[in-house]
């Protein structure tokens, strides 16, 4: 194979190694660390050099002692002390980086004190950049929304242009975990309930943090799909939880994004804070050694989460540090984020023989290969930029913020067509706790945000409004907590208007980490604000702040509108209006199911059958799947999103309804738009195997497409289908497919009847 004109072989043989190594494009990385096979020489020659305290240091990862704003609230560790010791720790070669810094001063500090060092190998700076630098993007839910993975690409360029300018070479994302139950937090920070989905938006996020110059490039950061494996599957939806999954679960729901992820060229990943049936995955060999580098071939850096390592005792794997130790860096750990352990007990589990010195090798060699990939070797100071403080905020990113936030809003309910609002002859009554709570429209995980408070929704509107005067604001009441007078203000605001908007919902603190929550509604006394304002009887448009589905039976009644807007980032209240007042219609869907009552939960459209499926969910019949008091569907199914337009599923074609085994079935659907308004709609393609040797989930996302239809225009949308497509994960636990009978609906949602059709699979 070659790269440019350089063979693989001229690559492991060079030895003028970091200047080559550093021209190696993304995804045909160096590693051959699991074989044993040796680096390029020049990091040979070093790992021959390193005492074992050194190579401890190499594997050794701490938060920044100098931060700022939010990120130090996060980590919190600053002091002066602290700063002059991790300085010298560099010095010394006792730490390998640090993360969650986005001071360019105290990176080239740290690293200056690095190349003062005996061998001066430069530090790596890792943060979490989630959702944007300085410019705040959607949060990762509400983009994947769009169902646009060149949209994730887009940000996740930008963020990473942006970070990289303070000196940021690696980022702690995309977090890639499916995510079922909606109590769990940490569901804002991936793209949902869906495998298919789930996968492109590994894809895109991990290209577009890395770019496409390789990794040496000055504007690329390193990307981290994470948390490996199966954290959301968190029992109780309870952050940190243990999870009990089956290794077909694994392999056909929670791996496929993360394979999705190094398939693009990741280069390093974490392993979750949870255990998997028994075996924390910070100490699970087979998880991180067998699967992920035995099976898959990667060949990059594992950093343990933050104090993982550590925490392998509390789980009650380990005995005590050292053995924590022992166990994580056998597993496949190589680097430990934050407990220090490595630090502390490597060099003498290598003296005692407990550990090999080829394992700690290994790991060493991971990472300076990663240094060198990322071009540090060549020079430390690449990305360290002090006298550019302007490629901090880039000129373009608060119009991709506003373009991806009118993106990611769904729209649920439209009734009588109250929406879009008119710019001009209309007052209009905004009302809630987040009418200009810019703050909470960050989302959680913005550590680095600059201050774009001027987005806001009542600043976003009165830009939007031909007279601004025609705009009330009026809070009505806190999230949790009534105000005084609170309610009445908000009917009198509402009587004197012609439409209220009402920006209700979660806070940024009801989500993200350690932000689990049993109950799944917007809390109560914002309901009950919502229910006098509606008693008024002017139309309510209600603009959901969330992380997580929520339940929205007891809302639904007094909103005549809903938009689901998640946390829109920077240019928040801009790209609300632009949906709002109709300059761009609605076209997000649902990454996450909506279930009726959170005792649904976990829920995901891509549920099995059972032996008893519930056969009218409108009425409860005995002894099928079904709860006593509700049918067992979502309220707003995965997938889901209406538009300005009125849009109809026309005819189905499936050719002769036939795939051989090495053929292809081409599904041509027409859709039509018979409304007024342009649309732009998500075309979705689902399948069900009817009979196979493992029982295949009620429907599977299989594609999908986002199309234009301009008001009374209809468009055929084309989907290929191949063999690949209907592979599962079989009794043997290994990729299978089996011939047979396929139901294929190509649908605006799951769960609905859409254009259905049956084909089959030939031998
Ligand atoms: C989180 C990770 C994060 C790390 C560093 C942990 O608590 O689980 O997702 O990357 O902290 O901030």
């Amino acid at each position: 194979m070659t790269t440019r004109g350089i063979t693989r072989r001229q690559l492991l043989l060079a030895t003028g190694g970091a200047a080559l190594l550093s021209q190696v494009p993304i995804g045909l990385a160096l590693g051959h660390s699991r074989d044993g096979a040796k680096a390029p020489a020049f990091i040979e020659d070093l790992i021959a050099k390193m005492t074992l305290q050194e190579k401890a240091g190499q594997l050794t990862l701490f938060g920044a002692a100098m931060q700022n704003g939010a990120a130090a609230a996060a980590n919190p560790v600053t002091s002066t002390g602290a700063v002059s010791a991790q300085i010298a720790a560099a010095k010394a070669g006792q730490l390998t980086g640090v993360f969650n810094s986005s001071n360019v001063l105290y990176h080239e500090r740290l690293q200056k004190a690095a190349m003062q060092g005996r061998l001066k190998i430069p530090m790596i700076f890792a943060a979490d950049v989630i959702h944007g630098f300085t410019t705040v993007f959607p949060v990762p839910l509400g983009e994947s929304a769009s169902f646009e993975p060149e949209l994730a690409r887009r940000t996740a360029r930008a963020a990473g242009m942006e970070a990289s300018s303070v000196g940021i070479d690696w980022t702690f994302a995309p977090m890639v975990d499916i995510a079922r139950d909606a109590r769990w937090g940490r569901g804002v920070e991936g793209s949902g309930e869906d495998v298919l989905l789930g996968k492109r938006m590994a894809d895109a996020r991990v290209r577009g943090f890395q770019g496409e110059r390789g990794l040496a490039d000055p504007e690329a950061v390193v990307a981290c799909p994470k948390h490996f494996c199966a954290y959301g599957a968190a029992e109780g939806g309870l952050d940190y939880n243990t999870t009990d999954v089956s290794e077909r679960v694994l392999r056909q729901t929670y791996f496929p994004p993360f394979q999705s992820g190094f398939d693009a060229g990741a280069m390093t990943t974490m392993a979750s804070f949870n255990e998997i049936s028994g075996i924390p995955a910070t100490g699970n060999k087979w998880l991180l050694d067998d699967v992920l580098r035995g099976e898959w071939d990667f060949r990059g850096v594992v950093v343990s989460d933050y104090t993982g390592d550590e925490e392998l005792i509390a789980h009650g794997y380990a005995r005590d540090g050292r053995d924590a130790t022992r166990l994580a860096i056998l597993a496949g750990v190589d680097m430990s984020m934050q407990s220090g352990l490595y630090l502390k007990y490597l060099p003498e589990l290598v003296e005692s023989g407990e550990v090999p010195m080829e394992v700690v090798d290994r790991s060493v060699r991971r990472v300076l290969q990663l240094k060198a990939q990322l071009g540090l070797f060549d020079d430390p100071f690449r990305r360290i930029k002090p006298q550019a403080p302007s490629r901090q905020r880039l000129p373009d990113t608060l119009a991709l913020a506003r373009e991806a936030a009118r993106k990611s809003v769904v729209l649920l309910k439209n009734e009588g067509d109250v929406l879009p609002l008119r710019a001009s002859g209309q007052r209009i009554a905004l009302i809630g706790p987040l009418a200009q709570d810019w703050d909470s429209t960050k989302g959680p995980w913005t550590l680095f945000g600059g201050d774009d408070s001027a987005s806001d929704l009542a600043t976003g509107l009165k830009q939007a409004m031909a007279d601004a005067s025609q705009l009330s604001v009026t809070a009505g009441c806190g999230y949790e907590k009534a105000l005084d007078g609170g309610v009445d203000d908000a009917v009198q605001a509402a009587k004197a208007a012609d439409v209220v908007v009402m920006a209700i919902g979660e806070s940024r603190d009801d989500s993200g980490e350690a932000r689990s929550r049993t109950s799944i509604t917007v809390p109560q006394v914002q309901l009950d604000l919502l229910a006098a304002v509606a008693a008024t009887g002017k139309p309510v448009v209600v603009v959901l702040s969330n992380g997580r589905a929520l339940a929205l039976a007891d809302l639904l009644p007094n909103a005549k509108a809903v938009l689901v807007s998640w946390y829109l980032g920077s240019s928040s209240g801009l790209g609300l209006a632009d949906v709002l007042f109709g300059a761009h219609g609605p076209s997000g869907r649902l990454p996450v199911s909506f279930p009726r009552e959170a005792g649904q939960v976990p829920y995901y459209y891509d549920h099995k059958i059972t032996g008893r499926p519930d056969p009218h969910p409108e009425k409860l019949t005995a002894f099928k799947t079904r709860y006593m008091t509700s049918p067992n569907a979502a309220l707003f199914p995965f997938g889901f999103g209406l538009t300005y337009g009125q849009i109809e599923y026309g005819a189905l074609d499936l050719g002769d309804a036939r795939l051989a085994a090495d053929g292809t079935l081409t599904v041509r659907a027409t859709v039509h738009n018979r409304g007024s308004r342009d649309a732009e709609e998500v075309v979705q393609l689902y399948l069900h195997d009817r009979a196979a040797s493992i029982t295949r989930p009620k429907q599977e996302l299989k594609d999908f497409k986002k199309v234009a239809i301009a008001a009374g225009a209809s468009v055929q949308v084309e989907f290929s289908l191949r063999r690949s497509d209907l592979l599962f994960v079989g009794q043997d636990l290994k990729p299978t497919v089996e011939p047979g009978t396929f139901d294929l609906w190509v649908a605006p949602s799951a769960e609905v009847d859409g254009l259905h059709a049956t084909f089959e699979l030939l031998a």
